[in-house]
């Protein structure tokens, strides 16, 4: 038996930035994945996994700010632009590729493995 995979990348138009205010964070289902985005007072956008590793808390209704954010549920905090846990063990966040377009459009990209068995 063979096994292939193969990694196709998605890139999704969220619509306008505006509609996720300043300091806040907002999830959208892409694809098949929920996905939180923020956007930050300096105009970034970042976007993570939508529930914590801590115990499952809903990260879009975090506080973020100073580069940091911080879970709703027990205020464990994470590292916006790469996930990772600050001052305590749980695991990482996953984080997605996020742009704005010229027009100001949240751009998110995910990707995706298939993976196909021939015998
Ligand atoms: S569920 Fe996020 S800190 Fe506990």
């Amino acid at each position: 038996m063979t096994t292939m995979t193969q990694t196709s990348t998605f890139v999704y138009n969220l619509g306008p930035v505006s509609n996720i205010p300043i300091g806040e964070g907002r999830a959208f289902l892409v694809g098949d994945l929920v996905v939180a985005v923020f956007h930050t007072r300096g105009g970034e956008v970042f976007a993570t996994q939508s529930t914590c590793t801590h115990k499952g808390g809903p990260l879009a209704d975090g506080l973020i700010g100073a580069g940091k954010l911080i879970c709703p549920l027990h205020s464990y905090k994470f590292e916006l632009a790469t996930g990772q846990p600050i001052g305590h063990t749980c695991a990482a966040l996953k984080t997605y590729p996020v742009s704005l377009s010229e027009t100001g459009d949240i751009l998110l990209t995910t990707e995706s493995t298939v993976r196909e068995e021939e015998s």
